[in-house]
């Protein structure tokens, strides 16, 4: 379980971006980014960097190590990290056990935002036991 659970967060990456301002110069493969220059921290593309991840384009429940960036990094690594697992955890160990079909039931929409990702609506016709 919590494999998979690392994988959905990767998979979806709810965050999209951050900013930060470079406080030094920095060479980064090649491009100089100055000081005092704003950088965009795209996690979606970190989460799907090939260098990093294998076959990163590919759901794997199993894939382990998992280094995604989906909660940042370093000291305004997330806060909430620990408890978005735990919630995941509880709702799906009390939901999969119980789930015995679960189908798409019309197109799924995504929210409308530069900031976060995520489903408006997801129609689904499901079985419980
Ligand atoms: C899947 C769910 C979540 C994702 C993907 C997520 C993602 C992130 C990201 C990317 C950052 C910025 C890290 C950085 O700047 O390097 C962040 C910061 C933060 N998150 Fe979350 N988060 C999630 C859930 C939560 C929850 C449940 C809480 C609180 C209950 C929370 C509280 C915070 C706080 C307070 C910060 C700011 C930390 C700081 O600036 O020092 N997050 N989160």
């Amino acid at each position: 379980m919590a494999t998979a659970i690392d994988e959905m967060i990767r998979w979806t990456t709810p965050v999209k971006h951050f900013m930060r301002t470079a406080t030094v110069d920095y060479d980064l493969r090649g491009t100089t980014i100055k000081a005092g220059q704003d950088v965009l921290l795209s996690y979606w593309s970190a989460n799907r960097d090939e260098d990093v991840f294998d076959d990163p384009f590919r759901f794997d429940i199993g894939r382990t190590p998992n280094k995604h960036l989906a909660f940042g990094f370093g000291v305004h690594y997330c806060l909430g990290a620990m408890l978005a697992r735990m919630e995941l955890k509880a709702l799906f160990g009390a939901l999969l056990p119980r789930l015995k079909s679960v189908e798409l039931a019309g197109n799924p929409e995504l929210i409308r935002s530069t900031f976060v990702s995520g489903l408006k609506r997801l129609p689904i016709r499901y079985q419980l036991d």
